[in-house]
C-alpha cells in the first residue's frame, strides 16, 4: 500500500471553542471517509478540549491537531503548552514549524529540533512545515533552505519515528491573503527534494513519509497539486475555514488524487 492521502486545515488564530465545535460537528457529519485517506483539523488551543471530546465519540476519525508545542516537559515558559498538556487533550497531531511561527515568532530550526524530539518521544504525529521565503526564492536557494530546515529540524530523530512524520511544503510567499499559490511546477521539484532528504535521513522509511502542499489552496487549484506524484495531500488555510469550503476543497483534492491513480 502506498502513502496515505492526508487533507486538512489549520485555523490559525481564528474560532472560539463554540465555533470550533459547530464546525467540527457539521464536518464530521458530512465528510465522506475513504480508505487510506485521513482528514484533520487544527483549531486554536482553547478549542482543543471541546473538539477532542466530541472527536472521541464520533466515527469520522478526523484527526485533531495542535498548532504548536514547547519542547520542555514543564516549567517557567509563560504562554507555552507542553506535550503533557496536549496528551491530556487526546491530540492526534502537532503542527510544528509553521511559517508564521518561524517568521513572526522567531522560531529557529534548533528550537524546532528540540520540539520534534519531544513530540516524537511523547508519541505524537508531527506535521512539520518547511518552505522558503520570497527572498530565498528570488536568490534561487529554495532547495538549500528546505534541505537545511529538514536536516536541522529532524537531526537525531531515529528512523523509527518516520512513520509518525508528515511534512508540508508551504513556501512563505504563497501563504495568506497577500500570497500567490505556487505553481505545480514550483511544487513538484521541491516535493521530490524533500523525499530525497528524508530518504537520506531515514533510509527507506523516509520514502513513506507523506508530503503535503500548503499555501493559498482552494477548490479551484487543489487538484493541480494533488495530481502531482510526490504530493500526498494538502495543508489548507482560509479555504478550509467554512465547512462548505473544506468539503469543496477536499472533493477537488480527491479528484486530483483519483486522476493521478488512474494514470498509474
Ligand atoms: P492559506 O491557505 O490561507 O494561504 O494558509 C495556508 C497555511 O498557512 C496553512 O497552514
Amino acid at each position: 500500500m502506498g502513502r496515505p492521502f492526508i487533507f486538512g486545515t489549520n485555523f490559525k488564530m481564528n474560532q472560539t471553542p463554540a465555533e470550533s465545535v459547530t464546525f467540527y460537528r457539521e464536518l464530521a457529519a458530512r465528510v465522506t471517509t475513504r480508505p487510506h485517506t485521513q482528514c484533520y483539523v487544527i483549531p486554536p488551543y482553547t478549542s482543543l478540549p471541546a473538539v477532542s471530546e466530541i472527536a472521541r465519540d464520533d466515527d469520522s476519525q478526523i484527526w485533531i491537531g495542535a498548532q504548536n508545542m514547547h519542547w520542555a516537559p514543564e516549567g517557567a515558559y509563560t504562554g507555552e503548552i507542553s506535550a503533557r498538556i496536549l496528551k491530556a487533550l487526546d491530540v492526534d497531531l502537532v503542527l510544528l514549524g509553521h511559517a508564521e511561527r518561524r517568521g513572526l515568532f522567531y522560531e529557529t530550526d534548533p528550537d524546532l529540533n528540540r520540539k520534534l524530539l519531544t513530540a516524537f518521544d511523547a508519541g505524537f504525529r508531527v506535521l512539520l512545515a518547511v518552505g522558503e521565503t520570497a527572498d530565498e526564492r528570488h536568490y534561487r536557494v529554495s532547495a538549500e533552505t528546505v534541505s537545511r530546515q529538514l536536516k536541522i529540524d529532524l537531526h537525531g530523530i531515529p528512523a523509527a519515528h518516520a512513520s509518525h512524520l508528515i511534512v508540508a511544503y508551504e513556501p512563505v510567499w504563497s501563504i495568506g491573503a497577500g500570497g500567490t499559490p505556487a505553481s505545480p511546477g514550483d511544487v513538484e521539484p521541491v516535493a521530490m527534494l524533500i523525499r530525497d532528504v528524508l530518504a537520506g535521513l531515514f533510509g527507506p522509511a523516509g520514502r513513506d513519509v507523506p508530503v503535503l502542499y500548503g499555501g493559498s489552496v482552494n477548490p479551484e487549484n487543489a487538484a493541480a497539486f494533488t495530481v502531482l506524484p510526490d504530493i500526498d495531500g494538502l495543508l489548507v488555510g482560509r479555504a478550509g475555514w467554512t465547512v462548505e469550503g473544506f468539503l469543496a476543497t477536499y472533493e477537488a483534492a480527491l479528484a486530483g488524487r483519483d486522476l493521478a491513480a488512474s494514470r498509474g
